[in-house]
């Protein structure tokens, strides 16, 4: 129960890692909100895992301003926040389209700057020592042939989550981000579809191919994760500013 009494509100949360994260913040006796664009789904989620279901668009700042309100009287006040909610697109630079660009960056680096934005004023003014995580990947860390703007956003939140921890520890708040390798689940088996399309091969063979490079053996899944998650959420890190972690079987070191 390392979270106990603790409130956490996590973004793109309805699946996948972020779901991994909200029920094992549970299970360390924290109250959660999980916020997600996909309203059907984030309700389903919520009432299987015992959160509170936030409907929020990432992108857009009234909807965040209400989400992170909505979190707020719900939960009583946000302790730790997670932000989760991304996209992936993948496309040879000469087929960039815009609509690409502009999209994962409005998600995947507007929406995590701004819902730290939110989050932190709120965290402030109530005089908590709060803790924000981000979600980078290790495809910040690098480029990628076929995943430039992917690979652009993520780098982008490596470097928010340094420029953010620098200015929010003076209020006591620890900015951190996670850099996962490849996480297997909904969002990879769509990865793995795209991959196919352009690399010609047939359905599945992405998947075993990262997944057999990947030094401990396999893909990673969302609760490999989830041990870094809580710690960075606990006193134990309170040392620990602007940081981004790897936790990806070895696939990079940095
Ligand atoms: N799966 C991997 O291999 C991997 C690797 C490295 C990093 N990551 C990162 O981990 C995080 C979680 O990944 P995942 O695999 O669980 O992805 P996922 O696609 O399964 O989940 C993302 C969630 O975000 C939600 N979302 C999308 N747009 C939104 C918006 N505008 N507002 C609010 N919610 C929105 C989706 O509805 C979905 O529930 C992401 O930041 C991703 O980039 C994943």
């Amino acid at each position: 129960m390392r979270l106990a009494g603790k409130t956490a509100l996590i973004t793109g949360a309805a699946r996948g890692i972020g779901r991994a994260f909200a029920e094992a913040y549970i299970r360390e006796g924290a109250m959660v909100a999980i916020a997600d664009i996909n309203a059907e789904r984030v309700a389903d989620t919520a009432a299987e895992i015992g959160a509170v279901p936030v409907v929020m668009d990432v992108t857009q700042q009234d909807s965040i301003d209400a989400g992170v309100a909505e979190a707020v009287e719900r939960m009583g006040g946000i302790d730790i926040l997670i932000n989760n909610a991304a996209l992936f697109d993948l496309a040879p630079i000469t087929e960039i389209t815009r609509e690409s660009y502009d999209t994962l960056f409005a998600i995947n680096v507007g929406g995590t700057l701004f819902t730290m934005q939110a989050v932190a004023k709120h965290m402030i003014a109530s005089g908590r020592r709060g803790k924000i995580i981000n979600m980078a990947s290790q495809a910040g860390r690098r480029g990628e042939p076929l995943v430039a703007v992917y690979c652009a956003t993520k780098a982008a939140v490596i470097s928010l989550t340094q420029s953010a921890g620098l200015n929010l520890i003076a209020h006591g708040i620890n900015v951190n981000a996670i850099a996962p390798g490849v996480v297997d689940g909904e969002h990879w088996d769509g990865v793995d579809a795209k991959f196919a399309q352009y690399e010609n091969k047939p359905r599945g063979q992405k998947k075993q191919e990262v997944g057999a490079a990947v030094p401990f053996g396999r893909m990673g899944t969302a609760r490999d994760l989830t041990g870094m998650a809580i710690f960075l959420a606990t006193p134990e890190a309170d040392y620990i500013v602007a940081q981004t972690y790897n936790v990806d079987g070895g696939n990079w070191m940095s």
